[in-house]
């Protein structure tokens, strides 16, 4: 490992807003900055990691004075509910904060107050609706009427839910207050704009985006940047409107009377508020870790908010001046989807963190998981019950924590907890060691897919060499002791290394491994830091249970009818239950089939599945089954396959023999009454009237046996 000059990172994730407890969209934000943050301290680098609630604006006020409490009050209750999740999630954080704080209340005036001598702050009259009853202007989503494109009432002011059309709340037929149902009047109040047209921000703000961070790599991400340089070019930038009116649960304007900053405004500078609250309770100089040359400032997100976060908040801290920086990076998730679909409780996809924790659901499954599907890009992030369980399962434990199970009993039982340092070298641990850098650089640039699918790679290595070895074998016979130590302490060693490569992803698990090797604390350097006889190893625990998929996931997650196709005999009596999602086809009784289209996958889950083309080198009848037929496939991989399908009704033996098939290859081999089954052919048939016939799939001429599809 070369050594690196140190850094000193301020990260922050976006601020929740305080009006709810945490989503799960929430929680994988935090878990992807985790896993970075977590990474650069084990580089040696110095973090400071901040977040805080997002106390103010007009929605919180409602809500609160909905349930007869201030809306101090309504925040503090949901601030206090916050800090077991991120423990049991093992987010580490060294401050969590609020916006509704005099830190806050202060760096807001005071760059408001810079951006007002740099000329970029006016003032503007403008019309909009109010409600009489309530004394208060209304935002766009407090109005509602009918939608004045295509009729559909009930309709926010902003946009149409039915046809998608945006307009002014001014468009609207009827328009309603939300919050009395009185018909609002217009009325004309003077706004506070920060002028993010002028060319000065501009110029900026085209620099600023196309900028490097101090790392010597680029600010945002290549396709948040080309949305940049769209709102940039042309002129597509608008002055912003920062001010809003009394009542609002706010922080006052200096100098402007009854005027509050817009929720946006104070909202990231909540981010500067928590790092100095931090500052002071660790002693810390805000204003100069602030200047200091070597600070970093890195803020993670997701991709509804990088308007706000690319543009308008590097503008003002640019022209606020010293101590404030720009962001070094700004960088941007996708969404968390269930089943493909947003997260929303309505539609049973809104899973909560605090259920999968009452449910007795290990955090770091969670983690892994995601980690296993994260990676640098603008990406939504799908959860389904079978990759997760099969991630968990077959990835975690079946790869790696069995490992740990194999070895360590070994040693402890048989060599008093001693390794043996001449295994230390052996060629499969220099091979592990070999991959730290890249796995490193993996963590670095956020590819956690990639660290995660080099680890497991390296884990089939280690399982690979013992299944070679055979300890158990070794352990029979007293004469190859020598060999069973070596053996253990190889894969002792090799679980080690994996555990190091993972310990930003499953740092409560890494702390247990570091206590029972007795190895100290992992971190990049130790690499190169065996495992060693004189730091004899203590008793294994279990370390990690698997997922209960009945007992757990699917209580976490229970099907959704639009998951069961309809019966046999009944096509189409479920079909207008079904969800209209956006991009899936609807369901047409009448295709085909008549059974609707499966839930969208993506290229992914496709390229998960390796079809192959191949022929058919002997086909018989299976003696005692009246449905199986017993083909030996050739996919062109220098050995025959055994597969056993359920076709005997549809085709002849010796019709067979010598035809080309498709076969799934990476189907998990089962085990049945007449033999192991190491495949599947494909076959069509109709879904509600099988008896219909089975017919298999042949590739067009030319095809050969091994070639992939497509
Ligand atoms: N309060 C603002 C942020 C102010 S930052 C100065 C806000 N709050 S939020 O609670 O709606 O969202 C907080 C973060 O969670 C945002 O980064 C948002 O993108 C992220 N997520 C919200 N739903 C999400 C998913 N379903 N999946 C992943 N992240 C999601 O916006
Ligand atoms: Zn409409």
């Amino acid at each position: 490992m070369t050594p690196q000059k140190k850094r000193n990172l301020f990260v922050t994730t976006a601020l929740p807003y305080a009006n709810g407890p945490f989503h799960f969209g929430h929680i994988m934000e935090y878990i992807q900055a985790d896993i970075w943050v977590r990474h650069e301290r084990m580089c040696g680098n110095t973090v400071h990691f901040v977040c805080a609630d997002d106390a103010h604006g007009a929605p919180i006020m409602i809500a609160a004075h909905k349930k007869g409490v201030s809306p101090q009050a309504f925040v503090a209750e949901i601030s206090a509910s916050r800090r077991h999740l991120l423990d049991d999630f093992h987010i580490s954080f060294d401050n969590w904060h609020c916006t509704d704080t005099p830190e806050n209340t202060e760096l807001s005036q005071e760059i408001y107050r810079r951006l007002k001598a740099a000329g970029l702050i006016y003032t503007k009259d403008i019309e909009q609706f109010y409600d009489e009853s309530k004394g208060m202007f209304l935002a766009d989503r407090f109005i509602k009427g009918t939608c004045p494109k295509c009729g559909a009432p009930d309709q926010y002011g902003d946009s149409c839910e039915k046809c998608g059309s945006v307009y002014a709340p001014t468009e609207l037929i009827d328009p309603r207050s939300a919050l009395s149902g009185t018909t609002p009047v217009l009325k004309s109040s003077t706004h506070y704009f920060f002028k993010l047209s002028d060319p000065r921000t501009v110029a900026f703000l085209h620099e600023w985006t196309q900028g490097k961070g101090a790392d010597g790599t680029g600010r945002v991400q290549p396709e948040v940047l080309a949305k940049d340089s769209e709102w940039l070019e042309g002129d597509n930038l608008s002055d912003w409107d920062i001010s809003r009116d009394a009542p609002y649960f706010g922080i006052e304007i200096p100098d402007a009377p009854s005027k509050y900053f817009y929720v946006w405004l104070d909202a990231p500078i909540g981010y500067l508020a928590s790092f100095k609250a931090y500052c002071a309770r660790m002693g810390m100089d805000f204003e100069e870790e602030l200047m200091r040359p070597d600070t970093e400032q890195i803020h993670f997100i997701g991709k509804d908010i990088i308007y706000f976060h690319t543009l308008f908040w590097p503008a003002m801290l640019h022209f606020a001046g010293k101590p404030f920086r720009v962001p070094d990076h700004v960088n941007v998730h996708g969404f968390m989807t269930v089943d493909g679909f947003k997260m929303s409780k309505s539609r049973g996809t809104g899973i909560s963190p605090q259920d999968y924790l009452d449910l007795g659901m290990n955090a770091e499954w969670m983690r892994y998981f995601l980690a296993a599907k994260l990676n640098s890009r603008v990406e939504d992030v799908d959860l389904t019950k079978d990759d997760f369980q099969a991630r968990v399962n077959s990835y975690l434990i079946g790869k790696y924590v069995n490992i740990a199970s194999r070895a360590a009993g070994f040693i402890f039982k048989r060599f008093e907890g001693k390794v043996s340092d001449a295994a230390m070298n052996d060629p499969v641990l220099v091979q592990l060691r070999e991959a730290a850098d890249e796995i490193k650089a993996d963590y670095e640039t956020r590819e956690f897919v990639r660290a995660m699918r080099r680890v497991m790679e390296l884990a089939d290595v280690v399982n690979e060499f013992v299944d070679r070895e055979k300890p158990w074998e070794l352990a029979k016979d007293p004469a190859r002791a020598a060999d069973l130590q070596r053996t253990a302490s190889v894969a002792l060693e090799g679980f080690r290394l994996l555990t190091l490569y993972l310990k930003p992803v499953l740092p409560a698990t890494a702390a247990r491994v570091e206590a029972f090797l007795n190895c100290g604390e992992l971190t990049w350097q130790s690499v190169e830091t065996p495992l060693s006889s004189a730091n004899p190893i203590s008793k294994y625990e279990h370390l990690m249970g698997r997922v209960d998929r009945k007992g757990q996931l699917d209580k976490l997650l229970p099907d959704r009818p639009e998951q069961t196709a309809p019966e046999a005999g009944k096509p189409g009596e479920k079909a207008d239950k079904k969800p209209q999602k956006k991009s899936a086809p609807a369901a047409d009784p009448n295709a085909p089939g008549g059974e609707p289209v499966a839930e969208i996958c993506t290229i992914d889950d496709f390229t998960r599945v390796d079809l192959r083309v191949a022929r058919v080198v002997k086909c018989e009848e299976v003696e005692g089954s009246d449905k199986l037929l017993r083909l030996e496939l050739d996919a062109g991989e220098g050995r025959l396959r055994q597969v056993f399908s359920g076709i005997k009704a549809w085709y002849k033996p010796e019709d067979l023999t010598g035809r080309l098939v498709v076969m799934i290859a990476n189907l998990a081999p089962r085990k049945m009454r007449f033999g192991v089954s190491e495949g599947m052919v494909l076959a069509a048939s109709s879904a509600l009237k099988k008896d219909e016939g089975v017919y298999l799939i042949e590739p067009f001429e030319g095809a050969e046996p091994g070639m992939k599809l497509h």
